[in-house]
């Protein structure tokens, strides 16, 4: 068992203290004798089998943007400015803006797509993406959003997320999350596939088709009224039923103006996750599944998430619309 006091970190990677967070839950679970979600996770120190683990390389020197693009709030700063929004859901006019946005960001994954074989580096996949945000008049979101520096995430292999394009050429058999975002007309789009480069074993292949029936599974629970938890449930059954794992430290999150937003929409199944779905609300649905243990560490960039067993991770992300009906997904293609 994972023990911690009431003002540590908490263990699920939240980055807020333990008693504000999954403290009550684990006691509750302590009482009824359950293991509770800690147990699962940084408890027992990871079996690392993986003889090929994938390892930072040099990056590449910040890319500009022109003048005539609008930008975010953090550009400059890097820190978004003013509260999270609280209005959860958008204007009619809002959306149409989404719509166009999100549609953006498929065009620009599509060219990133177009172009992924081995031998072609994470940075070379940056630069068609930063060019091709830049054409459709965008703003690379994740360009300096907490310091971040680059104008996508390129996680491959067994990193979970936020991997950051550098100078290391795809392999043939890797697997790659391509995770592109757009700020176009004063909002954001956001959305990500993971993609297989060459030839691919079948374990990693079953992953990621899995990954992507997760995803469209939880985008299925949506439609006015469903509590935003089942979203989670049912991309949890889904993993654990072939054996995978559902990455509990990073989760969906609301969209529009601002990059990260309420609600938060986690992948598992969180019988405290409060809030339902809602017309005209836009939020992500984006499960990270392991073909192991969930658990994470981060590289010392201070991004790169990696499983902590160093087995394959995969991820898909839509940009969704909660509508009178019931679901639209925005990154469609
Ligand atoms: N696109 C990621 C998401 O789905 C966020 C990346 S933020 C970054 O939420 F700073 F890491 F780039
Ligand atoms: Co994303
Ligand atoms: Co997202």
């Amino acid at each position: 068992m994972v023990k911690l006091g009431p003002n540590e970190l908490c263990w699920c990677g939240s980055g807020t203290k333990y008693k504000k967070c999954h403290q009550h839950a684990d006691l509750v679970a302590g009482l009824r004798g359950e293991p509770g979600l800690a147990a699962a996770s940084a408890a027992k120190p990871a079996l690392i089998t993986n003889p090929r683990p994938v390892r930072p390389h040099p990056t590449t020197p910040r890319r500009t943007v022109p003048p005539h693009i609008q930008r975010p709030d953090y550009a400059l700063t890097g820190k978004p400015q003013g509260p999270r929004s609280k209005t959860l859901v958008k204007s009619h006019e809002q959306i149409e803006r989404m719509r166009l946005a999100c549609s953006a960001v498929r065009t620009v994954l599509e060219r990133a797509k177009a172009a992924i074989r081995p031998g072609i580096t994470t940075d070379e996949i940056d630069a068609i993406t930063h060019q091709a945000y830049i054409d459709l008049g965008g703003y690379p979101s994740t360009l300096n959003y907490h310091g971040y520096p680059k104008s996508l995430c390129t996680s491959v292999n067994e990193v979970i997320c936020h991997g950051i394009p550098d100078l290391r050429p795809l392999e043939d058999g890797d697997i790659v999350n391509l995770d592109v975002t757009i700020f176009l007309n004063g909002v954001h789009g956001d959305m990500s596939e993971t993609v297989l480069v060459g030839d691919v074993d079948q374990e990693s292949r079953e992953l990621v088709q899995v990954t992507h029936e997760c995803l469209m599974l939880g985008i299925k629970t949506v439609r006015p009224g469903s509590p935003i938890r089942d979203i989670g449930k049912a991309i949890q059954v889904h993993a654990e039923a072939r054996g995978y794992s559902v990455v509990r430290a990073f989760v969906g999150h609301g969209i529009g103006e601002q990059f990260h937003m309420d609600p938060q929409v986690p992948h598992y199944y969180d019988a405290n996750a409060r809030g339902e779905c809602l017309p005209g609300m836009t939020f992500t649905i984006e499960p990270m599944i392991n073909l192991g243990n969930w658990g994470h560490v981060t590289w010392d960039d201070g991004w790169t998430a990696v499983t902590a067993d160093r087995r394959r991770s995969a991820q898909f992300e839509h940009t969704i619309l909660v509508t009178e009906r019931g679901v639209e997904i925005l990154t469609a293609p």
